[in-house]
């Protein structure tokens, strides 16, 4: 393959610039993941720490093997929500490897309001089950939870995807010969108790776990009965009497070694096939995309410039490099791993969707991995286009892309807007792991045009009854709907609802992609079957 030719000059004033006010963006960003990072109250933290308890992240720190990278996910959940009492949306989740198996962790944390659920706690506990789905990943259940948060039960108990699903998950996972592994370091309290019950093995730490349907005040409300917490479902009860747990572990450290010798019985699984090449740093010092990424969207960006500060030796072979310029398309390995990109340079078209659909063809038919690189207006309107049939061929792109078998990785640098968003493997495509960078934004189209939009229609309505918009209602109407555009389209607000598995610095871009790429051949690649393309 060909090195990339990069053309910016990073001594140039326009870089350092942007690379200047992007730090500035990037600081924010890791102030607040450290801030989110602390969990709970410091109060709710020294209780923790005083009952001889390791904080979340310790325990998660100790499971996974040394020096061994994790892969959190959504951490910014929740963020801006309830008044930000739920940091994290008080669960942790992420990819670790232990003893070799990469899996998936998800771990309450007691110091965010008794590890209770909010609904982003549980779009994130069943998000990290999807993926553990997905990519046939065991799972490590760090139990610590008060259950529902009560004052929100509508939210989070009776649908489809709320708290019955964990369990539901549980039982396809396993039915699927995905390993549940159960640690119990504190409260599995009325449906939270089927975490432990529904995993294949499950441990409880002495004087600390407990499991019951119905803790001690309800008990002696239905029945009188009056019983301790230890009595009804601690550790001895649920290890010798109930067999509700089969390990008991003294305390955190020691649950967690039981843990870690589960794994040493359970199987690898085969990896998919694949061609791997030794890893190569990128030409490019990945640094550099500080300066070249765009904070203001209107900025054109070469998306080259991106691709080789990711990609191994900076190396690409472009496919149809002159054929509709306005959709990048080509071959790359990233760590070593082979995959297919394609990434936006402009408005999308009729022939860029032509030449989408035929790549991702390649791609699925060549058994490699696709990766979408998103900074995306949408597609071309207008009744030049519409008479050409922009439809017909957009929805060829969006079926390829729907209908691709081999995983979807989807990082947005810049906007992500409208159909594009669909088109370029938005969250309803299903890519295996989308992720933002701190200054991206997605939202159905951007904030000017959706303010146009309206007020045009709000005209016609105010015209049709023989009135008009006066100058200052319109001002107002403008600014209100670009405000609202503002933070809804931020990438904090999709972050905080799960839109996305998280937001990244871009510098570790390619080494997340690459461990994304890696877990993905725990499941075999399915063949792809396209249905009828519109032609
Ligand atoms: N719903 C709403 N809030 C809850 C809650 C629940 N189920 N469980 C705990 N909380 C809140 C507490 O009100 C407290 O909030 P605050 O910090 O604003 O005062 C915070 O979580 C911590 O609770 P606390 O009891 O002080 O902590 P703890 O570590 O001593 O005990 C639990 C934690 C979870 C064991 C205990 O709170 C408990 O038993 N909760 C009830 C669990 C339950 O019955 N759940 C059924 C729902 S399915």
């Amino acid at each position: 393959m060909f090195r990339l030719e990069s053309k910016i000059d990073v001594k140039g004033s326009e870089f350092l610039k942007n690379r200047e006010d992007y730090l500035r963006i990037l600081a924010e960003f890791k102030e607040t993941l450290s801030k989110v990072r602390r969990g709970g109250p410091p109060q709710s933290v020294a209780r923790h720490k005083e009952r001889g308890k390791l904080l979340a992240r310790e325990r998660i720190d100790l499971l996974v093997d040394r020096n061994t990278p994790f892969i959190e996910l959504s951490t910014l959940a929740a963020f801006g929500l309830y008044e930000n009492e739920f940091p994290a949306a008080g669960i942790i989740t992420g990819i670790g490897v232990i003893h070799g198996k990469e899996t998936m962790i998800i771990a309450n944390d007691a110091t965010v309001k008794g590890g209770t659920y909010v609904k982003e706690t549980i779009k994130k506990h069943v998000r990290a089950q999807e993926i553990a789905m997905e990519n046939h990943l065991p799972c490590v259940y760090l139990v610590d939870s008060g259950g529902v948060f009560l004052p929100e039960q509508a939210n989070v108990f009776p649908d489809k995807y709320d708290f019955g699903r964990f369990f539901f998950n549980q039982a396809r996972l396993s039915s699927k010969g995905i390993p549940q592994i159960a640690v119990v370091m504190g409260s599995c309290t009325a449906g939270g108790a089927y975490v432990p019950a529904m995993s294949d093995e499950t441990i409880i730490v002495r004087n600390q776990g407990t499991i019951f349907i119905g803790g001690p005040p309800l008990v002696k409300a239905a029945t009188g009965e009056e019983v301790t917490a230890e009595e009804l479902g601690g550790a001895e009860v649920h290890t010798t009497i109930s067999g509700v747990a089969d390990h008991l572990a003294e305390d955190d450290t020691h649950a967690i070694r039981i843990c870690r010798n589960i794994f040493e019985s359970i199987r690898r699984n085969e990896y998919q096939p694949m061609d791997v090449i030794p890893s190569e740093e990128p030409y490019y010092d990945a640094e550099e995309l500080y300066g070249i990424l765009p904070i203001d969207l209107k900025k054109p960006v070469d998306s080259r410039e991106i691709i080789a500060r990711i990609v191994d030796g900076s190396k690409f072979h472009e496919f149809k490099e002159r054929y509709a310029p306005t959709l990048v398309t080509g071959f790359a390995h990233i760590m070593g791993f082979p995959v297919g990109i394609l990434a936006n340079n402009g408005v999308l078209f009729s022939e860029t969707s032509l030449k989408a659909a035929h790549f991702i063809q390649l791609c699925t038919s060549r058994s490699i991995p696709l990766l979408f690189l998103q900074n995306i207006t949408g597609f071309i309107v207008g009744k030049e286009y519409e008479h050409r049939g922009i439809a017909r061929d957009g929805a060829k792109f969006v079926h390829a892309v729907a209908n691709a078998n081999v995983p979807k990785f989807t990082v947005i640098f810049g906007g992500s807007f409208g159909a594009g968003n669909y088109a370029m493997a938005g969250r309803a495509y299903e890519p295996r792991l989308l992720f933002m960078y701190p200054n991206s934004k997605i939202s159905v189209m951007g904030g000017e045009q959706a303010a146009n939009v309206l007020i045009t229609v709000k005209e016609d309505q105010l015209r049709a009854q023989g009135k008009a918009l006066l100058p200052e209602e319109r001002e107002k109407m403008l600014q209100t709907i670009l405000k609202k555009y503002e933070v809804e389209g931020s990438a904090y607000y999709s972050t905080a609802r799960l839109w996305d598995d998280g937001i990244i610095d871009p510098v570790d871009t390619r080494k997340i992609l690459g461990l994304s790429i890696a877990i993905s051949r725990n499941r075999n690649y399915e063949k792809t079957q396209y249905g009828v393309f519109r032609m």
